[in-house]
């Protein structure tokens, strides 16, 4: 738990070492252009780091989510972008992992754990974010095919995923009352609307779904009618732990470049990290990113010891994305003018950090869970 296998250094290297060599050329460019480039993230998947912890019965390395986490740490400190798009392409994967049939793993996780194939993932709508059980898109059941309607929003990868994993309503309100299903890309009635233009995280494209009689046949539905909630809330779960671990990588990729400047920088004649004022920051940047590695990992840890870990899960995406927002902003600090300028990647870190509070959901909804977690164990 606390040192790292020499299989596991060695997937740290390599996934290091892929990422320099793919994602960082473009990443500036990328990012202002808010363009996201969909044979890059193939580049990632060719080099085995799309289905790290799918089996490898359907294709994946067989690892762990502390391999995971260790993998998408690494993406994530050059492209944020990138480990998000792993993470997100992986919530098909643990979804199906779970709760699919043979059938559907056949023909969805080879291919998403190659990389070839782009997932996402369709829960929120302009109506339910946080409030994900009242949500409002319709499955409606005609013989051995379901009809959806409906507008999904924040949709990660939308207009450029190959296969959607969608949650629809096929009985009454409330969480009991929806269903999980695959739409793949190209399905009629399946369009996309507005790409969201974003503080940070630009080269990951957020976009608007649009279902208008999209028709599917029955065998596409994950598991039985009605435990669609129950589909989602176990791949947020699992996908939390991948944010932690990106927001991870951002948190030291800032403090990395906060420190080389304090040591090279001069004022008063001598390198500012011997300022206690900056050293002490740089320390305490440290010390907020070492727990939340340790946390992160205990997270994936309990998830591949199959024990209960959603409520880690939560702590360690509030922990990790805090720390993202607060070593980011703290390392612009550390810069001071030049931190603040697109000369250093410290601002675009510190807007892709932003947004590791909000996704899958918000710090807020993660403290709703811990504190029910909680409340369980004193009554
Ligand atoms: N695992 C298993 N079961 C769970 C569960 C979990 N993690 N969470 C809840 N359930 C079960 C409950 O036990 C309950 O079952 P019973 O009625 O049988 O007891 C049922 O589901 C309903 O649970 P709640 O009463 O707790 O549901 P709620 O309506 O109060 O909602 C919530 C709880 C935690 C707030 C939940 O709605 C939530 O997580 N909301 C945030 C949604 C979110 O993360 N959205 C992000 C979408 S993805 C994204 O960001 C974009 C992208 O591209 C990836």
């Amino acid at each position: 738990m606390f040192t790292f296998s020499d299989d596991q250094q060695a997937l740290i290297e390599a996934a290091r070492a892929t990422a320099q060599a793919e994602l960082a050329p473009t990443v500036k460019a990328d990012d202002e252009a808010e363009l996201f480039r969909k044979d890059l993230f193939q580049r990632l998947g060719a080099a085995g780091l799309c289905g790290v912890p799918t089996a490898e019965q359907w294709g994946g390395l067989g690892l762990g989510y502390v391999e995971y986490a260790l993998v998408i740490e690494e993406i994530a400190k050059v492209a944020p972008a990138y480990a998000v798009a792993v993470a997100v392409s992986g919530l098909p994967q643990v979804t199906l992992a779970q709760f699919g049939n043979d059938e559907q793993r056949a023909r969805w996780m080879p291919g998403l754990a190659a990389g070839e194939l782009l997932g996402a993932f369709a829960l929120s709508e302009p109506g339910s974010g946080s409030d994900a059980g009242s949500l409002r898109t319709t499955a409606v059941r005609e013989g051995n095919t379901y009809r959806l309607n409906g507008t999904k929003f924040w949709i990660t990868h939308g207009g450029y995923a190959d296969v959607y994993v969608v949650m629809a309503r096929t009985g009454g309100p409330g969480p009991k009352g929806i269903s999980a299903f695959l739409v793949p890309a190209g399905t009629p009635g399946l369009s996309f609307g507005k790409k969201e233009e974003k503080m940070g995280l630009r080269a990951s494209p957020t976009v608007e779904m649009i279902l208008e009689d999209a028709v599917i046949p029955v065998e596409n539905r994950i598991g039985n009618e009605g435990n669609g909630f129950l589909v989602a809330m176990s791949a947020l779960d699992s996908g939390r732990i991948t944010i932690a671990a990106t927001a991870l990588g951002i948190s030291q990729a800032a403090l990395d470049c906060a420190g080389r400047y304090a040591v090279a920088r001069k004022q008063f004649d001598q390198a500012i990290i011997d300022f206690q004022a900056v050293g002490f920051m740089l320390a305490d940047m440290a010390v907020r990113i070492e727990q939340a590695r340790l946390l992160t990992h205990k997270a994936a840890w309990l998830k591949d010891q199959r024990m209960p870990f959603s409520h880690i899960a939560a702590m360690a995406k509030c922990a990790a994305t805090d720390c993202g927002m607060s070593v980011t902003t703290d390392a612009v600090q550390v810069l001071g003018g030049y931190g603040y300028t697109r000369e250093y990647p410290l601002e675009r870190l510190m807007r892709d950090a932003k947004v590791m509070q909000i996704v899958e959901g918000t710090n807020q909804v993660q403290r709703v869970v811990i504190a029910r977690h909680l409340k369980r164990g004193w009554d």
